[in-house]
Formats: structure tokens, C-alpha cells, sequence
């Protein structure tokens, strides 16, 4: 006997951020949605993120914040779902919350909050969700998407990916969008790891002995910079500011780190006029970690007074500190980067909607997608936002 198929407007596949938001939005406009995941509970990244307090958005959102092979992909997107209409969200479920930093904003109690809030946001009798259990088929005929699941299967005009990225695989995280993608003749951007600790080898793997010492520092590579904190890691290099560069980092160049981006290069020569009898161990000593000054200043190779030293070795010195070239020779890869950049190509894709040019009822939101924001709740409003942009097409 043929089972039966349950037919509805559109199914979601994958119940994180942009998947939820996309149901409730979907849901409240009268739509009858299906969301299937294979993990147990919904909103896993949701959960863990943030230290378990969800950074969920970023008051300084905009798109230069965001990667993309097109880099005014996700303006649109963005500008009809912004931060203030997720706070607003989160005001209406007083849900208390704080800026940490930068524009950063935190539950002020648990990330299950925010779950529990787009739960509730999915109207129970337009959304269901199909938990723990694997997709063993997705096939597209006559207009319909059909998704088999254990041994019931669903259709619908309209097929959103809202699977995520391959970044954490030990949380369930798959590349089971691009296989989508591909399967309906969506390009792929090659995925890699972004917003991932560095690691260090070579002759730089003496710098693992720092590991655990933090530091304020600019770090950079080619035209791009971030101002934050740094830390040594027991392979090499990880921290905001770290991960802030990795998403923009590429095997074969240097991250350059500013270990006192607050001085300007001459300042050990005002220095040594002040105080000639201050030896530049000292010097080096007051303004950094202990451990890290020692280490660096091994590597500069220049001892004694101030005043004994020429201006020029004590300029090197300074420019030396501010402009230390790392040579990263890889990440520690997908196991520990919190998102993945690349991913559905967004050529394919409506920029108003996410809905894929030549596969119509084919969507792609989320993390699937080739928009990977910066550190600090945009990967979150990325996931809002897109996910309500397909939502007002379903
Ligand atoms: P997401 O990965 O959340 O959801 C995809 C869903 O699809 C999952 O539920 C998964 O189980 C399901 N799925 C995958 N493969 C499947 C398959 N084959 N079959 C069925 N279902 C499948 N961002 C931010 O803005 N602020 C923050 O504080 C943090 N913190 C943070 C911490 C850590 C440790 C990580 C790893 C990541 C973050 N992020 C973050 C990034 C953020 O979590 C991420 O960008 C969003 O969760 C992406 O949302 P999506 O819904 O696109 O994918």
C-alpha cells in the first residue's frame, strides 16, 4: 500500500535560526509550514551561543560587516529585518537583555529564551516540526518538493534550505545544503572555516608557550583590521580580534598583530629621553603581559639602557611591536569555527526573497548561503533576516 503524502504550502528543512524564524513568519502570514530536522531539539547553535547567553544581534549591523562573493547580496535582506526589529521581538517576550560590547547585545539570563521565543512565534496551527529524524530523500516533480522522512514524506510548492554550515559537525552540523544545492543546480562558493583560532607552526610554535596570555591588539591582514583582544592559544592564535581576521585570512598570508596600538613609533625615543637609564626590557615590560614582553622581546634581539641605543634600533623596536607578522599555516578547521564562509552562491539567488532563479519554490537562508557575517550576533540577524525575506514569498 502507497503511504500517504502530507501536502503543505511550503517545508522548512533544518530548525535553527533562519529555519524558525522563517516557520513563525511564514506561520503568522497563514501559511502552512513543515519544519524537518534530524536533531532532537530545535535551536542547538541557538542554545550554545553567546556562552550559552546568545549574542543575537548587533546594533551596528550593516553590510560591510558581512562576506560574500557579492558583497550587496544581503543589503536588502538586511534593510527590511534589521537589529531593532528583532530587539523589538525580544521586548514583546521580555526577554531581558544587555550591550556587552560593540554593539553586541546578550540575554540577560539564558539563550533558551530566545528558542523558546521563536517557538512561540510559530503559530501551533500553521507549524509543525518533524524532530530526530534523518531526510533520506528530496525530489522535485511537477511543481512539488517531496521530502522523505523515516517512513512519511511530505510535498509542497516550496522548498526552503535552512540547513546551516558544516562548522561544528559534532553538534549535527552538516553540508547537506550544498549537496541540496547542487542537486537543483545551485553553484557552490568552496566552504572554509571562518571565525576560527589560527594555528601556528614552523618557528612559530615557541609562541605556544604563551598560550593562555591575552593581549589588546589590532590585528590585520591585507586592508582589513580588527581592534581586540588577542589570545594565545596551545596551537596559536585565537580571540576576537583572531577570529575577527580568520574569516578574511587565506592560506600563504600574514596576519600582522599591533601589540601596542596605542603607541606611535616613536615612543620608545621619547622614552629614552625621559628616562635614558630605563632599560627597554622595562620599557617593553610596562605595557605588556609579562610573558608575551619576555617572549617578544627574545625575538627583537636589542638589550640594555635606553640611552645607549640608537634612535633608529629603538624606531625598529617600536615598528616591530606594531607591525608583527604571523605566518598561520592553516586553522584549526571546522571542528572549532563558529560559522563557515562560502556556501550556496548567492548568483543563484533573489536578493529580495532567497528564492533560487532557476528553481522556483527553491530557497536558501541562513548560514547555507554565501553571507558570513563578523563576530558579535550578525551571523544571528543574518539568519533573521533572511529568513524572514523568504518568509513574506512562501
Ligand atoms: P543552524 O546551523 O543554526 O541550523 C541548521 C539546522 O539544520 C540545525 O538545527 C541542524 O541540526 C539542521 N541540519 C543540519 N544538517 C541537517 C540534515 N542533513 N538533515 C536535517 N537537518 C539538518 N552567531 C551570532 O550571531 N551570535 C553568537 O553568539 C554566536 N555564537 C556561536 C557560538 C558557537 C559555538 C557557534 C558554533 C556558532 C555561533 N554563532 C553565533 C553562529 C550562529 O550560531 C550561526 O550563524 C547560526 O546558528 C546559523 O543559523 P542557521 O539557522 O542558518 O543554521
Amino acid at each position: 500500500m502507497t503511504k500517504p503524502v502530507t501536502a503543505y504550502d511550503a517545508i522548512i528543512l533544518g530548525a535553527g535560526g533562519a529555519g524558525l524564524m522563517c516557520a513563525a513568519i511564514a506561520g503568522q502570514r497563514g501559511k502552512n509550514i513543515l519544519v524537518i530536522d534530524h536533531a532532537a531539539e530545535p535551536g542547538k547553535k541557538i542554545l550554545i551561543s553567546g556562552g550559552g547567553r546568545c549574542n543575537f544581534t548587533n546594533i551596528h549591523t550593516a553590510p560591510d560587516r558581512f562576506l560574500s562573493e557579492n558583497r550587496h547580496f544581503a543589503k536588502s535582506a538586511l534593510s527590511r529585518y534589521t537589529a531593532t526589529d528583532f530587539v523589538d521581538l525580544v521586548n514583546r517576550h521580555n526577554i531581558a537583555w544587555h550591550e556587552k560590547t560593540l554593539g553586541q547585545l546578550f540575554c540577560d539570563g539564558s539563550a533558551k529564551q530566545i528558542v523558546a521565543m521563536l517557538l512561540a512565534e510559530c503559530p501551533e496551527n500553521h507549524v509543525k516540526l518533524s524532530l530526530g529524524m534523518p531526510i533520506s530523500d528530496v525530489s522535485h516533480a511537477d511543481g512539488e518538493y517531496c521530502v522523505t522522512c523515516g517512513d512519511r514524506t511530505a510535498k509542497a510548492s516550496s522548498l526552503v534550505i535552512a540547513t546551516g554550515g558544516p562548522s561544528i559537525p559534532k553538534m549535527g552540523a552538516t553540508g547537506f545544503a550544498y549537496e541540496l544545492g547542487r542537486k537543483f543546480g545551485l553553484k557552490i562558493v568552496e566552504p572554509r572555516p571562518a571565525l576560527v583560532p589560527l594555528t601556528l607552526g614552523g618557528e612559530e610554535t615557541l609562541f605556544r608557550s604563551l598560550s593562555g596570555v591575552s593581549a589588546p591588539v589590532i590585528a590585520s591582514c591585507g586592508k582589513t583590521a580588527f581592534r581586540e583582544a588577542a589570545l594565545f592559544t596551545h596551537k596559536g592564535l585565537s580571540g576576537p580580534a583572531i577570529l575577527q581576521i580568520s574569516s578574511y585570512w587565506q592560506h600563504g598570508l600574514p596576519v600582522t598583530v599591533n601589540f601596542l596600538p596605542d603607541r606611535a613609533i616613536g615612543w620608545l625615543v621619547d622614552l629614552k629621553r625621559a628616562q635614558p637609564r630605563m632599560q627597554l626590557k622595562k620599557a617593553i615590560a610596562e605595557c605588556l603581559p609579562a610573558r608575551l614582553s619576555e617572549t617578544l622581546i627574545d625575538r627583537i634581539a636589542l638589550t640594555g639602557d635606553l640611552g645607549n641605543l640608537a634612535d633608529r634600533k629603538l624606531e625598529d623596536a617600536a615598528r616591530r611591536l606594531a607591525d608583527w607578522r604571523f605566518m598561520p599555516n592553516g586553522t584549526e578547521g571546522f571542528a572549532k569555527a563558529e560559522v563557515t564562509a562560502g556556501g550556496i552562491s548567492t548568483a543563484g539567488l533573489s536578493s529580495k526573497n532567497m528564492e533560487a532563479r532557476q528553481m522556483p519554490g527553491l530557497y536558501a537562508i541562513g548560514e547555507a548561503v554565501d553571507v558570513t557575517g563578523w563576530l558579535g550576533g550578525y551571523n544571528f540577524q543574518w539568519a533573521w533576516a533572511s529568513g524572514y525575506a523568504a518568509a513574506q514569498a512562501l
